[in-house]
C-alpha cells in the first residue's frame, strides 16, 4: 500500500524534477548523512569555492538539489550521491581524504579547477566509481599503486603534474579509457594495463618521460583503437604484437628516440586514420602498403631517417589529406598519382632529395592548402597546370634548381588564396638579373628554358 501512495509523487519527480525540483514534498527527502560530511569535508579542503552549497540550513538535508551533485533515482527517502560533477568550478586548494566516504559515486568530475597538492589514496577505492577525471588540475606527487578501482571505466588525470611509475589499474576489467598524458611519469610504460580489461579502446601517455625500450604487450589490448605514446624518451624498435592491434585507428609515437625501420605488417592495422611517426630514428623505406590503409587520412614521419622512394601504393591512398615526409633522406621522383589523392590538404616533402620534375596533375589535388617542396633536387618549370591551383595558400618551393622564373611568376601571379610563396635559391641561370634589366631575347631565354618531361 505504501507503494500506491508514493506513485504519484515519484512520477511527479521523476518528470518535473529539472523544472522545478523543490516541488514534490522536499522535505520527506535527504541525502545520506554520511555523504553529508564527506562533502563537507570536501569544502572544507577548499581554499576557495563558490558552489552555493550550505551545510547549516534545514534544505541541507537534501544535497541532491545542489549545484554539481546527483543522487541515485527511486523512491528511498535517502539519497545517495552517485555524482560528482564539479568540473570548471574554479576551484582552488586540495582535495581532501573525506571524498572517499562518498562511497556509492560512479562519477566524479574535478576537471579545470585549480586543485593542488597529491590525491588522497581513500579517492583511489571508490569501488563503484567508473569515471574519475581530475584532467587540468595542478595535481602532483604519486598515485598510489595498491589503488583499487575495480569498476572503472574512464579514468583521465592529463594535465597534472603527477610523477612516479603510472598506474596499471589492475583488476578494473570495464576499463576503456585511460589519459596520463602531460604529467611528469618516469620510467617504462607498462603493457601490464592490457591484462585486466577486453575493453580498453584509448590509451594515451602523451607528454611525460617514459623511458626505457619502446614495450611489448600493447597486442594483449584487442580493443584498442588509439595508442598514444608521443613527446617522450621511449627508444628500440617496433615489437611485431603492435602490428596485431586491428582495431587501431590512431598511432602517435611522435618525438621519441624509435629506431628500426616500419615494418610491413602495418599493413595489419587495416583501420588506421592517424598515424604520427615524426622526430624519431626510424630508418628504411617507407613500406610499400598504403592500398591496404583505406581509411588513412593522416601520414607524419617528419624527420626521421628513412630512405628510398615514395612508395606507389601511396596513390591508392584515396582518403589521404595530409603527407608528411620532410626532413628525410627520401630519393626519386614525386611521381604519385595525384588525381587518385583527391583530398591531400597539405604535401610536406621539404629536406629531402627527390629528383626530376614538380608533377603537373597536383592541382588535381582540388583542396590542398599546403606545399611544401622545398630543398630537395627538383628542377624544370612550374607546370603551367598550377594557374588552376585555386586552394593553394602556401607554396614553397626554395632551393631546388627551377626555370624560368618569368613563366613562374605568371603562373603564380593569379592564385586567389596564394599568401605564403617561397622561391629562393632557383634559376640559377640568372633569370631574375635578365627580368630586372628587361632582358627578353627570345632565344636567349627559350635556350635557358628547359621543359620538364616526367
Ligand atoms: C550558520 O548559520 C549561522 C546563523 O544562521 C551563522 O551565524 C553561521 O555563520 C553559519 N555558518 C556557516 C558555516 O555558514
Ligand atoms: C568533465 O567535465 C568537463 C567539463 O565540463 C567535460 O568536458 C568532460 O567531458 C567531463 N569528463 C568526462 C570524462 O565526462
Ligand atoms: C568553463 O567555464 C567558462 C565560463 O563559465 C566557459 O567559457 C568555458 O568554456 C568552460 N570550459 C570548459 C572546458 O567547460
Ligand atoms: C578491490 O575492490 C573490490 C570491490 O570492492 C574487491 O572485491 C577486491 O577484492 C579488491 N581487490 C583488492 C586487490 O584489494
Ligand atoms: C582527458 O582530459 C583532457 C582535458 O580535459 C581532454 O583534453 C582529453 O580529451 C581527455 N581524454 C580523453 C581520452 O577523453
Ligand atoms: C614528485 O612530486 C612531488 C610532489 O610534487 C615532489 O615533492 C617530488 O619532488 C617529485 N619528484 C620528482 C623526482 O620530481
Ligand atoms: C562491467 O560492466 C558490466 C556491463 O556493464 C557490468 O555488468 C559489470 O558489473 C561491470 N563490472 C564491474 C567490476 O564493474
Ligand atoms: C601481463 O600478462 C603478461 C603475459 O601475457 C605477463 O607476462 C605480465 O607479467 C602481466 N603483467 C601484469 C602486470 O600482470
Ligand atoms: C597480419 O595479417 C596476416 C593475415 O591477415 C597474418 O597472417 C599475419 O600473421 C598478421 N601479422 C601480424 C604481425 O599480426
Ligand atoms: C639516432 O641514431 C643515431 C645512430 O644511428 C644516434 O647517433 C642518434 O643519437 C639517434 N638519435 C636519436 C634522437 O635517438
Ligand atoms: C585533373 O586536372 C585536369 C586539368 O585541370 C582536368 O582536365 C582533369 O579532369 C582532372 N582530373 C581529375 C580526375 O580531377
Ligand atoms: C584549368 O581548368 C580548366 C577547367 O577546369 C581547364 O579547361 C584548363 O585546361 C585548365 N588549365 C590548365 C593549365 O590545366
Amino acid at each position: 500500500m505504501g507503494n500506491s501512495s508514493e506513485l504519484p509523487c515519484f512520477f511527479f519527480f521523476f518528470f518535473f524534477s529539472l523544472l522545478s525540483p523543490h516541488s514534490c514534498s522536499q522535505s520527506q527527502q535527504s541525502c545520506d548523512s554520511s555523504d553529508l560530511n564527506a562533502l563537507q569535508g570536501f569544502v572544507e579542503g577548499l581554499q576557495s569555492s563558490d558552489l552555493g552549497w550550505s551545510f547549516n540550513e534545514s534544505s541541507s538535508s537534501n544535497c541532491c538539489t545542489w549545484v554539481g551533485i546527483s543522487c541515485d533515482l527511486g523512491s528511498a527517502l535517502v539519497k545517495r550521491v552517485i555524482g560528482l560533477d564539479l568540473s570548471n568550478k574554479s576551484l582552488k586548494g586540495s582535495v581532501s581524504s573525506s571524498l572517499g566516504g562518498l562511497d556509492q559515486l560512479k562519477q566524479l568530475n574535478l576537471s579545470y579547477n585549480s586543485l593542488r597538492g597529491q590525491v588522497p589514496a581513500e579517492l583511489f577505492h571508490l569501488p563503484h566509481l567508473e569515471l574519475l577525471d581530475l584532467s587540468m588540475n595542478m595535481l602532483s606527487g604519486l598515485i598510489p599503486a595498491e589503488s583499487n578501482l575495480s569498476s572503472i571505466q574512464v579514468f583521465n588525470i592529463s594535465f597534472n603534474s603527477f610523477n612516479g611509475t603510472h598506474l596499471i589499474l589492475a583488476g578494473s576489467s570495464n576499463l576503456s579509457v585511460y589519459d596520463v598524458s602531460s604529467n611528469s611519469f618516469w620510467g617504462p610504460v607498462d603493457t601490464g594495463i592490457c591484462n585486466s580489461s577486453d575493453s580498453i579502446q584509448l590509451l594515451r601517455f602523451s607528454a611525460n618521460m617514459f623511458s626505457g625500450d619502446f614495450p611489448a604487450g600493447f597486442g594483449n589490448c584487442g580493443s584498442l583503437s588509439e595508442l598514444s605514446l608521443n613527446t617522450n624518451g621511449l627508444t628500440g624498435t617496433l615489437p611485431d604484437d603492435l602490428f596485431t592491434l586491428s582495431s587501431l585507428t590512431k598511432l602517435n609515437l611522435q618525438g621519441n628516440a624509435l629506431s628500426g625501420t616500419v615494418s610491413t605488417n602495418i599493413r595489419n592495422l587495416s583501420n588506421l586514420v592517424h598515424v604520427e611517426i615524426s622526430f624519431n630514428n626510424f630508418s628504411g623505406v617507407i613500406p610499400d602498403v598504403f592500398d591496404s590503409l583505406s581509411e588513412l587520412e593522416y601520414f607524419a614521419a617528419f624527420s626521421n631517417k628513412l630512405t628510398g622512394g615514395l612508395p606507389p601504393s601511396l596513390s591508392n591512398c584515396s582518403t589521404l589529406a595530409l603527407l608528411i615526409l620532410g626532413n628525410n633522406s627520401l630519393t626519386g621522383t614525386i611521381a604519385l598519382n595525384f588525381r587518385a589523392l583527391p583530398r591531400l590538404k597539405h604535401l610536406i616533402l621539404a629536406w629531402n632529395f627527390f629528383s626530376g620534375c614538380i608533377p603537373p596533375d597536383l592541382p588535381n589535388c582540388t583542396q590542398m592548402q599546403r606545399l611544401n617542396l622545398g630543398t630537395n633536387n627538383l628542377v624544370g618549370e612550374i607546370p603551367s597546370s598550377f594557374k588552376n591551383f585555386t586552394s593553394l595558400a602556401i607554396l614553397w618551393l626554395s632551393v631546388n634548381n627551377f626555370s624560368n622564373l618569368f613563366s613562374a611568376l605568371q603562373i603564380l601571379q593569379s592564385l586567389p588564396s596564394l599568401t605564403d610563396l617561397a622561391l629562393f635559391e632557383n634559376f640559377h641561370g640568372g633569370e631574375l638579373f635578365q627580368l630586372i634589366l628587361g632582358t627578353t631575347n627570345p632565344a636567349e631565354l627559350a635556350q635557358s628554358y628547359r621543359p620538364c618531361a616526367l
